[in-house]
């Protein structure tokens, strides 16, 4: 077999095979392709002709219609099948050929990955890539991550097959190592936050509004005009226009509630624990996940008197509008608390990780592309250095507008007993983060009573100590 295809891809399932069609209709590329069941990659040939893929039967044969140097993208499951495949290319690549990873791997298994293949010479990449079926087909934003040789090689294939927002190709390289999947692992985690943010709305709406799905379906193409522009909107919209088929219902009324995850939302969590950075949204949205799915629990619940008063709404039109700016000021938080936990990630692994760049390939293919990652981009274009979004000249008037519906519907969802914890905690969050002074100092009093933990003190320098009984007297422990 000639050895002339200057892009190959492992694994043929939707994404992987979506992903192959991309790149095969791309001026240049010649695309080889494998899959371990034979069937599928026969299936793919048959079905796209046009596409004039290299095909193989063996991963021996796949390695030998790559040219040199070789570049294969990996997409199957995260986990083990990875690994497996990993070790199949690695035993086969030579010096200066890239492996990349495009699923959704786990950062810190990026990293340890790059460690074990890097002796080798041959450059392995962990590059995340969003946008579903639709856009590894169309146009994904991309985020890969390792060494800027590779991505010397990689990128002008990358770039032509991610999507475009506003003349500019939805790929940069983020950084090396894992940082590319840590900045996916980051956008799913705002994904998940952005999504229960619009769910609460819609239930505000059809609880406290006793509107239809149709008539909030309208609202939200109302809201897809304005600064709340974005694909989360546009397709939530669509779903809640559907009718079920077999009732005749709208079809969200036919969804079982209890909703699912494959991970990467508690990775998001997990991690930002790890590094001390409140991601407070994502943290609710992962959770709210999780109380949707303790059928035995939920179904157990005693049919409380919940002390529940009802939300009066005089002027309808006002009562969406404080949904809407509630909505987007929360959002804009979790935002600010995925970017903060992109920088924190990125102090804490010497990455070198451009945010404005971020945002700026987040515009266009990725299930988060939104109208206001503009103003995120332009926010961090500004000043890279900026300590919380919230701070940002655009956002601070975009909250400051908002604050008093945020609070009014925070507040009466909560009288009237709808439950709203992205909302709640986004605003506890803003709180906490305006306040001059938390009950923090009481906490530190607490614990240097139980366990001696020591505090600082405001107007003195060093660790102290009280005596909590007896003579109540303080002791320096520096
Ligand atoms: C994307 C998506 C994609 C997937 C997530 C969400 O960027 O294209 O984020 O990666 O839909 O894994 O999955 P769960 O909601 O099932 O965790």
């Amino acid at each position: 077999m000639n050895a002339n295809a200057n892009i190959g891809v492992v694994g043929l399932a939707v994404m992987g095979s979506n992903l192959a069609r991309n790149l095969a209709s791309r001026e240049g590329n010649s695309v080889a392709i494998y899959n371990r069941s034979p069937e599928k990659t026969h299936d793919l040939v048959t079905a796209h002709p046009e596409a004039n893929f290299i095909a193989s039967q063996t991963i021996d044969e796949f390695v030998g219609s790559l040219a040199k140097p070789r570049i294969a993208i990996i997409m199957v499951q995260a986990g083990k099948a990875t690994d497996a495949v990993i070790t199949q290319l690695a035993e086969r690549f030579e010096k200066g050929d890239i492996i990349v990873d495009g699923g959704n791997a786990l950062y810190t298994d990026t990293v340890r990955r790059e460690k074990e293949i890097s002796p080798s010479g041959i450059h392995f990449v962990g590059a995340g890539i969003s946008g579903g079926e639709e856009g590894a087909l169309n146009g994904p934003s991309i985020m890969p991550g390792g060494t800027e040789e590779a991505y010397g090689h990689l990128g002008p294939i990358l770039e032509s097959i991610a999507a475009v927002a506003e003349g500019e190709a939805c790929v940069t390289h983020i950084g090396s190592d894992g940082a590319g999947h840590f900045v996916k692992m980051i956008h799913n985690g705002i994904e998940y936050a952005d999504m229960q943010l619009i769910a609460e709305a819609y239930d505000i709406l059809r609880q406290a509004g006793n509107m239809s799905p149709k008539e909030i379906s309208q609202v939200l193409e109302t809201w897809n005009g304005g600064e709340l522009e974005s694909y989360l909107i546009e397709i939530t919209s669509e779903v809640l226009a559907q009718v079920d088929a077999k009732t005749g219902k709208p079809l969200v009324d036919v969804i079982l509630d209890a909703a699912g995850s494959k991970g990467t939302g508690v990775w998001t969590v997990q991690s930002s624990l790890d590094l001390g950075t409140p991601v407070s949204g994502i943290a609710e949205a992962v959770f709210a996940r999780s109380l949707s799915s303790q059928a035995a629990q939920r179904a157990a619940a005693p049919n409380f008197s919940a002390g529940q008063t009802a939300w009066e709404i005089a002027d309808t039109e006002a009562f969406i509008e404080d949904v809407r700016k509630a909505l987007y000021a929360s959002k804009i938080v979790a935002y600010a608390q995925g970017f903060d936990a992109i920088r924190a990630g990125a102090l804490e692994n010497n990455w070198d990780i451009n945010l404005g760049a971020v945002a700026k390939i987040w515009r266009g293919g990725c299930i988060i592309r939104a109208q206001f990652l503009n103003r995120i981009s332009d926010a961090y274009g500004k000043n890279d250095a900026l300590l919380s979004l919230l701070f940002d000249e655009y956002f601070v008037n975009a909250v400051e507008t908002a604050a008093s519906s945020w609070r009014k519907v925070v507040a009466s969802a909560s009288l009237a007993g709808i439950p709203v914890p992205a909302f709640a905690s986004s605003l506890s969050y803003f709180d906490g983060l305006r306040a001059e002074r938390l009950p923090a100092a009481l906490v530190q009093g607490q614990r240097d009573f139980f366990g001696a933990h020591t505090y600082k003190r405001i107007d003195a320098e060093g660790s102290f100590h009280t005596l909590w009984s007896g003579d109540k007297s303080e002791v320096s422990t520096d």
